[in-house]
């Protein structure tokens, strides 16, 4: 494997502090740090003084292959994280089919080896009758179910259902928790309203609420390994303060940090997800959790929709937003603006999703970890834009907001894969394996 020196960085430390200097590359893993390294390597990359952070793992995308390539697939969802600085995704089951049996993984990880620049996993899809396959079928980083449903057929509302699953097995459970009966009655209380803020009423907080104490309650009842995705209200951070056993993590997604009830009037349904976003009391409360641990980490949700389907008139409008390409800079932004630390950053989008996954030697830039990495401008800010966009669909709900910490180069596996704003042929990522 070649070698690839990276010189003049200043080098982020797990702790957060900085150091200046060089770092080596070779069989895709970090051999050495050093303030200077001298060697002839095969490729040699100047840092010129930017920071060099661990790649960043996203721990929650739709990348819609198989069956809504033209939203995104495989290879250019990838592509729009490798140019945001994430290295590794795990990527969500309700595509059509549904990765909800071990042939449906089995061809996601074929066509992912074929197309995907940065290092991917894919959750496997509980639906009301694969307890067999949802807890065989592998590789997997864990179990999805959808308890409200959302794109897609995926759903397990019922209760003896999902008791059933988190009673048999022993894998991760990640939930979409929202209720479904609760919003299937409010969206019919609702039905004479059209406008889309109608979306986070419908969809309201105790929607979110209670499927989050009912995910909660299975996983102490049955000690089950438990991951709460998407947490959106003040509600469910005051309860998992108050009670979150130690095999519980959750995550908090920028759109739920950044945007809020208000952003309707400006964004229409380019910003309605699942679940949706909330009030500023939530946004304040979310960074609190995140702060002080309640959360434990930062995933994108990253929910492509092409401009044509998002401009429908609601309810036919779809829910999610793009947002793989984005986030770092949004959340570096965000720690320039002193809302957050350098420690804090790597700890929720770098090794804290590789601690909760399992996913071994990532996310920290130590010697003999892998060497994903990405080098970022903290000096020069750039507003995102729509037409730069690397997802298919070409737009952002950011779309405008100037933000610094834009990558420069990303690194997957020791290999140079975005280059000054292009992607660079031939790159491949590998699987992730979980532990
Ligand atoms: O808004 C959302 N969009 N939430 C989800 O849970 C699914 C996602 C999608 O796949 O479009």
């Amino acid at each position: 494997m070649p070698k690839l020196l990276i010189r003049n960085a200043r080098l982020a430390r797990p702790d957060g502090s900085i150091i200046e200097g060089d770092l080596l590359c070779h069989d895709g893993v970090i051999e050495r740090i050093a303030a200077q390294i001298s060697i002839s390597a095969d490729e040699t990359l100047d840092a010129g003084g930017n920071l060099l952070l661990p790649g960043v793992i996203d721990p929650q995308v739709h990348f819609r292959e198989p069956g809504r390539e033209y939203k995104e697939d495989l290879g250019s969802g990838s592509r729009a994280a490798i140019k945001g600085g994430v290295t590794s995704f795990l990527e969500m089951p309700n595509t059509d089919p549904s990765t909800s049996n071990q042939a449906a993984l089995d061809d996601k990880l074929r066509r992912a080896a074929e197309k995907c620049v940065a290092n991917y996993g894919f959750f496997i899809g509980a639906t009301p009758d694969n307890l067999d396959e949802v807890n065989r079928a592998g590789p997997a980083c864990g179990i999805k179910i959808f308890m409200g449903a959302s794109t897609g057929s995926l759903l397990v509302d019922k209760a003896e259902d999902l008791e059933r699953i988190f009673a048999n097995g022993s894998r991760l459970i990640a939930v979409h928790a929202e209720d479904e009966a609760r919003i299937r009655a409010r969206r019919e209380q609702f039905k004479d309203r059209t406008d889309v803020a109608v979306h986070s009423d419908i969809r309201d907080n105790q929607s979110a609420l209670l499927a989050t104490e009912l995910a909660l309650a299975l996983s102490r009842k049955y000690r089950r390994r438990l991951h709460i995705l998407h947490l959106s209200t003040h509600e469910e951070v005051e309860l998992l303060r108050r009670d979150k056993p130690a095999w519980v993590t959750a995550e908090v997604i920028p759109n739920h940090l950044l945007l809020n009830v208000n952003d309707y009037a400006r964004l229409g349904a380019l910003a309605q997800m699942n679940p949706p976003i909330r009030r500023p009391e939530d946004n304040a409360a979310l960074w609190a959790g995140l702060h002080d641990g309640v959360i434990d980490f930062i995933a994108t949700d990253h929910a492509p929709h092409t401009l044509e389907e998002k401009r429908k008139p609601y309810p036919q409008s779809p829910a999610g937003m793009p947002g793989v390409e984005t986030s770092l800079p949004l959340m570096l932004t965000e720690m320039k603006a002193g809302r957050c630390t350098l420690a804090e950053i790597q700890k929720w989008m770098c090794h804290g999703p590789a601690a909760a996954y399992g996913i071994r030697n990532k996310g920290k830039i130590l010697e003999g970890w892998d060497a994903d990495l990405t080098l970022v401008d903290m000096v020069h800010a750039r507003p995102v834009r729509n037409e730069e966009m690397f997802t298919r669909v070409r737009w952002s709900p950011f779309n405008g907001r100037k933000l610094i910490g834009w990558p420069i180069y990303t690194i997957v596996g020791g290999q140079v894969a975005f280059d000054r704003g292009k992607i660079r042929d031939g790159v491949r990522g590998r699987p992730l394996s979980f532990t």
